[in-house]
């Protein structure tokens, strides 16, 4: 070796593989205003279209005058449900097996609900031709509380499901009632309650709320009638299920559909599913034979696409009087709004939110889900989540610290306690998933040592003392939470949507000069997948990662994906990655063996390529056998080097992390300090560390919003009263608290490269930690459970019915 030959060291470096914190390639387009978003889009010709919409919950639409509206100049054309049934397209189909109107069909059934589609020349007219629309409405009672939703005399929300009492998910119980779900052994279950020596019981609730990206849902749809060609640019999460949704309804041949997804601001479960304004623009541009651009502004947002959330969960644990668990019982009543379009794999109505065991080791548990409708928008999208398990760690997080206030325990010596075993996994839980890997206490202890936790537990107890004898009007809260998630939807035996399996896809296609282009079925909305993708082909292949570019969101181009949602595209569409890579690699040893004149048994990877085995000098680099498939392949071999893999998890797989929150509040003013905030997460092999690290700060930051003050709250008419930044709490740099971050490492079995998802873990066990520094901090007070949101107002109402303030 002389002075220039790179040490392995130098050669590792250069891939920049797994492990390096590589920087973000794309952000040399972002931070220079050099992205590509749907409103950058500007086609010749283009129109825009902008809704009317409804300014009551509910209401009967007896009239809708277009006449005026058209006479605003500019103003091309006003759609209703009434032109939308000439081209059979009034109602869609949900993700979750109902139907949805796309306009207001003889009623409106939540406020901003779309009325109608107003095309004009640019946006400004089209706003215009909306106040020009004369809509008449004939105001009907709203159903905002959704334990009244089953009342017999509650109002009917859904007049076209009259007289059906079978849902997509089977029998329905009364108008109102959506589905039944349940899971788990009854019998069971309630024999270890009645044979339990302690027991806590309480309704925990997720209050509505709505995911915020910076960019909000839009769409340029553009119908090619010489083609019959329909292109369609959106923020989509999932375009190759836009494309085939829309070849369903809109019965154009799927090949004739093109979706592109550009960048994306953001998603967060927003983007996945389809909206009004998708099938209106498309409808308009067929009909004006015109591009027509959809972008909603940010009150349409907040106020009409899908929210999140919205789970009233009764939850009762059974155990014994050494704190030792060994039963759940769960029943949820699920506020739908006014269609059923959750968001969540077909056979799923719950989502997985039988994961509510957590990472506890239940020896039986019983869930049951009643679905109901109200006059809410629709929604129920998994925002930062996998498929409602933010709804279920929450409520079993919580469940845990009141059962250990109960029984006077510390709530992380309870947790302990509980923990399934290192030695369990794989862990076959109560409610039927298999956990694939894990090691709790490992994660849990690292974590207490870390915040030097008894030393919290002292200053608290000090402080209470303090508090007591009036020398401070502050009390402090500690709250711990540890989570197990479950993210890679899915294994085709579980998950589906609309019939397609759930796995995930990589094309890889290698060029002669030793650079190469892969494209992938998911879709990055920020989360760096053009970064990490070509980490994880590094690795494999021996190339730098820097020669990999990484393409997804044009269904013409990328292979059919299901998309990114519910932290999936590490588990599924990284694993296709991985696989694909080692397609490539398998055929590059074949080429290597016959270009070193020995058996490809002799050959062994080193890095960057392959040598031979005994003899490190006799070896050839991947570049080189890059070109080498190009001219000089082994006879009767094809040509070229490239590779395509679809992946069909075996299981889902199982990150988890322990969380801690310190915090003061004031009791006379609700205003609470986050003191410190430590996370810790295993997500199995990491791919990118300073990804991972930005996106668990963007996620505990997502939870602090959602536990301290945001929500979707609405007034007894069904007004949302908090439709803008203005009272829908959306922390800056400002209010954010900082975040200490931390890890262990614990591989999946069954990933190939061992990685499991991370992007929603932190809003997971985020919220639970905050909600439960609240509580602990209220608790010596005499408080069991206090809802979030905890906005300042709410603290200060808790501290006054715990009799505070003399
Ligand atoms: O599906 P989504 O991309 O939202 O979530 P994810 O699979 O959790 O990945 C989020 C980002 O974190 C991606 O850029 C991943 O490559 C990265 N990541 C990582 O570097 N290592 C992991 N073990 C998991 C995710």
């Amino acid at each position: 070796m002389n002075d220039m030959t790179p040490t392995r060291e130098q050669r590792e470096a250069k891939l920049e593989g797994m492990g390096c914190k590589r920087k973000r390639v794309e952000d040399i387009r972002f931070t220079q205003g050099k992205g590509n978003y749907v409103d950058d889009l500007k086609l010749p010709g283009m129109l825009h279209g902008d809704f009317v919409r409804s300014p009551h919950a509910h209401a009967r639409v007896k009239s809708i005058d277009d006449k005026e509206a058209l006479k605003v100049p500019g103003v091309l054309a006003v759609i209703t449900a009434e032109t939308l049934k000439t081209v059979n397209l009034a109602w869609m189909p949900t993700l979750a097996g109902d139907v949805q109107m796309v306009l207001a069909d003889g009623k409106v059934l939540f406020q901003n609900q779309e009325v109608a589609f107003v095309v004009a020349t640019d946006r400004y007219a089209a706003d215009d031709g909306i106040n020009k629309v004369v809509v008449e409405y004939e105001p009907l009672p709203p159903l905002i509380d959704p334990f009244k939703a089953m009342d017999a005399d509650a109002p009917v929300v859904r007049e076209d499901l009259a007289g059906k009492m079978t849902g997509a998910h089977g029998p329905r119980k009364h108008h109102n009632h959506v589905f039944e779900w349940t899971i788990g052994d009854k019998d069971l279950t309630d024999a270890a309650f009645n044979k339990a020596e302690v027991s806590i019981k309480e309704m925990i609730s997720y209050h509505r709320t709505h995911p915020s990206p910076l960019e909000t849902c839009q769409c340029v749809c553009s119908f090619d009638k010489i083609r019959g060609e329909l292109s369609i640019w959106g923020t989509f999460q999932a375009p190759h299920v836009i494309r085939t949704v829309v070849a369903l309804i809109a019965k154009i041949p799927e090949h004739k559909i093109h979706v592109i997804s550009p960048d994306i601001g953001g998603g967060f479960g927003n983007k996945v599913g389809a909206y009004p304004g998708y099938i209106c623009a498309a409808v308009a541009s067929i009909v004006t034979g015109k591009p027509v651009k959809w972008v909603e502004d940010r009150i349409e947002n907040l106020t009409a696409t899908s929210f999140a959330r919205d789970y009233h969960m009764t939850t009762e644990i059974a155990a014994t009087k050494e704190g030792k668990v060994t039963g759940l019982r769960v029943h949820v009543l699920a506020d739908h709004g006014a269609f059923d379009a959750c968001a969540d794999p077909s056979k799923w109505p719950a989502g997985f939110f039988n994961i509510v065991t957590g990472s506890y080791d239940f020896p039986t548990a019983y869930v049951g889900v009643d679905g109901i409708y109200t006059t809410k928008a629709p929604g129920g999208v998994a925002y930062r989540c996998s498929f409602r398990v933010t709804e279920a760690a929450y409520c079993i997080e919580r469940a845990m610290d009141i059962l250990a206030q109960k029984l006077k325990m510390d709530p992380a010596e309870l947790r302990l306690k509980n923990f399934i075993k290192a030695e369990q996994f794989p862990y076959h839980s109560a409610l039927g998933w298999e956990y694939d890997s894990g090691d709790y206490h490992t994660a849990m202890k690292k974590m207490m040592e870390a915040v030097d936790y008894a030393g919290l537990r002292r200053q608290q107890t000090a402080q209470r003392e303090a508090f007591k004898r009036g020398e401070t009007r502050e009390i402090m809260g500690v709250g711990v939470s540890f989570f197990t998630e479950i993210v890679g939807a899915g294994p085709s035996k579980n998950c589906d949507i609309l019939g397609i399996a759930m796995f995930d896809s990589c094309e890889i296609r290698m060029h002669p000069t030793g650079a190469g282009i892969a494209r992938v079925g998911s879709k990055s909305q920020g989360q760096g997948h053009e970064t990490t993708w070509a980490q994880i082909i590094a690795t494999e292949i021996g190339i730098p990662a820097d020669d990999i570019m990484v393409e997804e969101g044009n269904t013409d181009t990328a292979p059919y994906g299901l998309g990114t949602y519910g932290s999936r595209s590490t588990p599924v569409a990284g694993a296709a990655i991985a696989m694909a890579a080692r397609k490539i690699k398998a055929k590059a040893q074949m080429i290597a063996a016959y270009k070193l004149e020995v058996h490809e048994g002799d050959l062994e990877w080193d890095i960057d390529g392959f040598r031979v085995k005994g003899l490190p000098e006799k070896s050839i680099s991947m570049k080189d056998l890059c070109w080498a498939a190009y001219n000089s392949v082994p006879p009767g071999m094809e040509p070229g080097l490239e590779a395509v893999s679809y992946y069909d998890p075996p299981n889902m797989t199982y990150p988890f992390g322990a969380y801690i929150c310190v915090m003061t509040i004031d009791v006379d003013t609700g205003v609470y300090t986050i003191k410190r905030f430590y996370a810790l997460d295993d997500c199995g092999t990491r791919i990118n560390p300073m990804i991972i690290e930005g996106q668990v700060h963007g996620g505990l930051t997502e939870a602090f919003a959602i536990a301290m003050g945001q929500e979707i709250r609405y007034d007894d008419e069904g007004n949302v009263v908090t439709g803008s930044f203005m009272d829908f709490f959306m922390p800056t740099a400002v209010e954010t608290p900082h975040w200490e971050t931390d890890f262990t490492v614990t591989p999946s079995p069954h990933h190939p490269i061992g990685a499991k998802g991370v992007g929603e873990s932190p809003n997971v066990g985020g919220v639970p930690a905050f909600s439960n520094a609240v509580n602990d901090a209220f608790s010596f007070l005499g408080s069991t459970h206090i809802q979030m949101p905890h906005d300042y107002w709410r603290n200060w109402r808790a501290a006054k019915n715990l009799g505070v303030f003399a």
